[in-house]
């Protein structure tokens, strides 16, 4: 398997940080979160790792470089802009190729990490797995519809959520069904080709995905407040 972490985006909400470098490398406990995502990613075996890169490009290719320094390769990615975290995917379909992979977001924390929800994919017949917790506040948050163990219905931010587990930084896909879900898929109202849009696109393809319930607690680290927390 591969990873592709999406490192660019405008991280409007972090602003000024985000004016002279990039969200994802604010460090927590003295280490950028981004390298507790690639350490999450090689400690899950995945070692030849994609990263999405936008207008921090810059200070995100210095820090990581080639990828000796964690013993994984990257490839790069450029994101022209904040396409969305379709698009995000969409660009990456050569760095892909005939891979399934795990989408992580750069700003996010797991405690626990990834390494179980892999495995339980690898020994697993799902075309993708969502990654989700239930929380208290589900109007903040895509959530997933589960029954008899498969997603039938992902919606995104609704002041009625039908299900209280949220859609949280990791997804796991393989190629063949994602790219063609996503070319189903125009941008949504606000410019953005939408993960969500591609997925409730993989449930009317009939793909069969999955949840893997986090076990330990994960933080975005998208809000000044969120990083205070982590
Ligand atoms: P978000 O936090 O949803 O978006 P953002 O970074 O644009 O932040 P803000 O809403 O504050 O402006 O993005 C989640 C992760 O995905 C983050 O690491 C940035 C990355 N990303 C991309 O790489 N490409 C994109 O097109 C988008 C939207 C996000």
């Amino acid at each position: 398997m591969k990873g592709l972490i999406l490192a660019g985006g405008s991280g409007t909400r972090l602003r000024p940080f985000t004016h002279t470098s990039a969200k994802q490398l604010i460090p927590i406990a003295n280490k950028p979160v981004l390298e507790y995502v690639v350490n999450d990613l090689k400690n899950a075996g995945i070692t030849e790792i994609g990263v999405i890169v936008g207008h921090t490009k810059k200070e995100v290719m210095n820090f990581l470089g080639d990828g000796s320094k964690f013993n994984v390769h990257f490839t790069f990615i450029e994101q022209d802009a904040p396409r969305g975290l379709a698009h995000a995917v969409l660009i990456a379909k050569e760095f892909v190729g005939n891979d399934a992979f795990v989408m992580y977001l750069g700003d996010n924390l797991l405690s626990n990490g990834i390494k179980k929800m892999v495995e339980k994919f690898k020994n697993s017949d799902y075309d993708s797995f969502l990654q989700v917790t239930p929380v208290s506040n589900p109007k903040e948050f895509g959530v997933a519809v589960v029954k008899n163990n498969q997603v039938i219905e992902v919606i995104e931010k609704s002041p009625n959520p039908p299900s209280n587990l949220a859609l949280v930084g990791v997804y796991i896909f393989k190629p063949e069904s994602i790219y063609h879900a996503i070319g189903r898929i125009k941008p949504s109202k606000r410019g953005e080709l939408e993960i969500t849009d591609a997925i409730q696109q993989l449930i009317n393809l009939k793909y069969k995905i999955g949840v893997f319930e986090i076990e330990g607690w994960f933080k975005d680290t998208g809000r000044p407040e969120d990083v205070l927390d982590a």
